[in-house]
């Protein structure tokens, strides 16, 4: 691909990994498109297991920075006095048990990107030193008076109400407008189910290639229950229990992996009866939305997530056809 894309553009090689095409999600992927090109700050919010690790992966990825490294540092899972040395560095001897000059993440990311994630529990004493190389791209090693210049361009992430942290005192104001430059909030799963069966298709597929299973057939019963469940941990406990489904299924049936009393209340009536059902209608929804264009960046293979050329090979093999002008739907030629 050229250099110069016209915008907006959901091509295989850019969202490699983030499935679904549902309103939510593609009016988020658009403002990932805007704020990829530039050096602003991205404040990524959302529930748990909504992506946003992976949207901040994606950030770097399109952005200029994409051939310099990406830095994580997961604020949570750090012992705060620990947390100062692992973002700035240390100086050999800065305090007892630094036996070791060590660097910071912010100096490895320099000329990249550094994504903190659950950036809500970084102490209040760490937070005005935040700030500062947020805004000057300055800081010192510990122990160390000699001040750093680094470029590095701040993912960060949170599933944590910043803007109440901040009303009641518990994160810096200042702090939170400057991560706030602009923020990314990752739908919930049960507010864009219109996802759930092309997620589902991804990770039978992932999970049935990685274990050497062939699943042919997920009843409606499966894909009705998945789509109706609330889905509290969202995309992650969707993956796992597709997971779960794939280690559980037999003679390539998928079973539903929820229990009795989730998989009650199903209000979804049943459609798709198999994957391939399912991927048909997938690619004739989207081939019609889109007045049956396929390649370019408007067309159902940008769409899709797929290459012009898999796109046109899938149709063929799903017998998908563009209609004649008479019809007024679609033609399919019988599934071989
Ligand atoms: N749109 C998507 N398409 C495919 N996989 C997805 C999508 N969104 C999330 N995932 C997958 O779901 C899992 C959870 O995503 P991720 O770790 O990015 O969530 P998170 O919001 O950071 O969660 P947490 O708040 O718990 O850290 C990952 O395995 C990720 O690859
Ligand atoms: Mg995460």
């Amino acid at each position: 691909m050229a250099a110069v894309q016209p915008f907006p553009v959901f091509d295989e090689r850019r969202f490699e990994q983030v499935i679904g095409n549902s309103p939510a999600l593609e009016s988020v992927l658009e403002q990932v498109e805007r704020v990829a090109t530039t050096d602003s700050t991205v404040l990524v919010q959302g529930e748990t297991g909504t992506g946003k690790e992976l949207i901040a992966r994606a950030i770097h990825n399109i952005s200029p920075r994409c051939g310099r490294s990406f830095v994580k540092l997961n604020c949570a899972a750090i012992p705060m006095d620990l947390l100062e040395s692992e973002l700035f560095g240390h100086e050999k001897g800065a305090f007892t048990g630094a036996i070791a000059q060590k660097i910071g993440r912010f100096e490895l990311a320099d000329k990249g990107t550094l994504f903190l994630d659950e950036v809500g529990d970084i102490p209040a004493a760490l937070q005005p030193k935040l700030l500062r190389v947020l805004q000057e791209q300055q800081f010192e090693r510990l122990g160390s008076n000699r001040t750093h210049q680094v470029d590095v361009r701040l993912v960060a992430a949170t599933n944590r109400d910043l803007t109440k942290m901040a009303k009641r005192g518990e994160f810096r104001s200042d702090l939170y407008y400057r991560l706030n430059v602009f923020p990314v909030t990752l739908p919930p799963l049960r507010e864009r189910r219109e996802d759930i069966p092309v997620l589902v298709a991804h990770f039978v597929d992932l999970y049935s290639r990685r274990m050497s299973k062939q699943i042919e057939q997920i009843p409606a019963e499966t894909l009705s229950a998945l789509s109706s469940y609330s889905w509290p941990g969202n995309i992650r406990e969707l993956q796992n229990m597709i997971e779960r489904a794939v280690i559980l299924s037999n003679d390539g049936v998928l079973p539903n992996p929820l229990p009795k009393e989730e998989a009650r209340d199903v209000t979804i009536p049943p459609t798709a009866t198999t994957l391939r059902d399912s991927e048909r209608n997938l690619i004739l929804n989207t081939l019609e939305s889109v007045r049956w264009v396929i390649g370019g960046p408007k067309g159902a293979a940008a769409k899709l997530g797929l290459k012009r050329t898999t796109l046109l090979h899938k149709m063929q093999k799903l017998g998908i056809s563009r209609p004649s002008l008479e019809s007024s739907r679609y033609t399919t030629t019988a599934a071989p």
